[in-house]
Formats: C-alpha cells, sequence, structure tokens
C-alpha cells in the first residue's frame, strides 16, 4: 500500500458574482481548481507537480491535507481514510502530513522569533514546552542547513532561502519519525534510507 493514496480528488471554488451576474440572478460561477486527480506516492518518494502558474498545483496541496475541504474524492494516508477523519483524529493526523508555503515570509509572523514559530506545533500538539522545546526547535534548524544559534533571530534577519527552511522546520518539527530517528529507536520502525533521500534532495536543491 502506497504511503499517501488520492483518487479522484476534486476542489471546485464558487467564484464570486460580478454585478452583471448579481443584477441578472446568474449562479456563481465555479472554478474548478481540481478535476478527478489520482496519484500515488511511496514512502520516501518525492512527487513533483509541474503545471503553469494557476492550474491548480496549491489548491491539490491543500485538498489532500484538507486545509480546505475536497469537494469529491478519496486521500488515503498510511491507511487512513483523510477524507473521513474526524476534527480531533485530523489534528493528529497533521502531525505527519505537513505543507511547507510557497511564499515563507507571508507564513513566518514577523513579530516572532524563529524559536516561537518553528516551535509551536509542539505547543500546538501538546508534545513538548519550555527547554525542552528549546531543544527540539534547536535539532531541527539544524538538520534543515539553520544553526541553533540563530533561534531568537527574527524572520526578516534571514535570506529567502533561509527563510524557505524556517518553514520547512516547522513543517518537520512536530513529526514523529523525525524524533524516533533522533532518539535511535529501532531501524525497523522507520526506513534511514527514505531519510538520506529526502535530506540528500533538501541540500541539493538550491534554497534562494
Ligand atoms: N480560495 C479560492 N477561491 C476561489 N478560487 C480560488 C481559490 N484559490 C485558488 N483559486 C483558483 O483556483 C485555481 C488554482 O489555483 P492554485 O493556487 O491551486 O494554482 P497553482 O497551480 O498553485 O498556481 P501557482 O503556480 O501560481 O502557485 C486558480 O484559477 C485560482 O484562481
Ligand atoms: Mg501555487
Amino acid at each position: 500500500m502506497s504511503l499517501l493514496e488520492v483518487r479522484d480528488l476534486s476542489k471546485h471554488y464558487e467564484g464570486r458574482r460580478s454585478l452583471g451576474q448579481r443584477l441578472t440572478g446568474t449562479a456563481h460561477t465555479v472554478v474548478r481548481a481540481v478535476n478527478g486527480v489520482s496519484l500515488a506516492v511511496e514512502k520516501g518518494e518525492i512527487l513533483g507537480l509541474i503545471g503553469e502558474s494557476g492550474c491548480g498545483k496549491s489548491t491539490l496541496g491543500r485538498a489532500i491535507l484538507r486545509l480546505h475541504e475536497p469537494t469529491s474524492g478519496r486521500v488515503t494516508f498510511d491507511g487512513s481514510d483523510v477524507t473521513a477523519l474526524s476534527p480531533p483524529a485530523l489534528k493528529a493526523m497533521r502531525r505527519r502530513m505537513q505543507i511547507i508555503f510557497q511564499d515563507p515570509y507571508a507564513s513566518l509572523n514577523p513579530r516572532r522569533t524563529v524559536a516561537d514559530i518553528v516551535g509551536l506545533p509542539l505547543a500546538l500538539h501538546g508534545l513538548a514546552s519550555g527547554a525542552r522545546a528549546r531543544e527540539i526547535t534547536a535539532e531541527v534548524l539544524e538538520r534543515v542547513g539553520l544553526r541553533a544559534g540563530q533561534l531568537d533571530r527574527y524572520p526578516h534577519q534571514f535570506s529567502g532561502g533561509q527563510r524557505q527552511r524556517i518553514g520547512i522546520a516547522r513543517a518537520l518539527v512536530s513529526n514523529p519519525n523525525h524524533r524516533l530517528r533522533r532518539a535511535g529507536l529501532g531501524a525497523g520502525r522507520v526506513d534511514p534510507g527514505a531519510d538520506h533521500r529526502a535530506s540528500g534532495k533538501i541540500s541539493s536543491a538550491k534554497w534562494g
């Protein structure tokens, strides 16, 4: 079974009616941003989605995570039907399914330090607080190629590429697999090869 399976996923947005449409009582225009997409991603595999601006790439990502509720279709992650999860179960699943936003500056609160931003998911999921949260945050920063000494800096003090790495760190911090690896727990439970492939991709890609 694939780690992620998407079956016939669609997301349609109801567009705003123009003045003319409102006056004539014309129905809403529907934007079919994503229409019947099926795909599968194996553990450790990286899937690239290529297409012109506005073709629905981000919408597909949001619909898979249910950040925007899909109009129809099914998403299975590690055997669980994401589309059928209750809000608390979905919240738990979000620890393992994270989005790295396209515009990192817009998604990083300018008034919060990197420690606060990257550590927030730990607080939200009740995983760690105080010194322990700071320790985990520092570890994850180092893992994405930043330094623990940068914890108390603000987003504007970083380059665009470094800000993207802050977004990646925030996406990784609540993932239990990250800490399993760090703690050196059973190789049977995680696939170290997959980890190396993924981090290899991160370090070899150009970030700003
Ligand atoms: N909240 C929304 N309400 C209505 N329409 C939307 C909404 N979000 C996106 N759209 C429309 O859905 C389509 C797909 O948008 P999406 O953001 O998924 O594109 P994209 O492929 O990620 O583009 P880009 O490469 O520019 O990031 C676009 O036509 C966009 O205008
Ligand atoms: Mg996009």
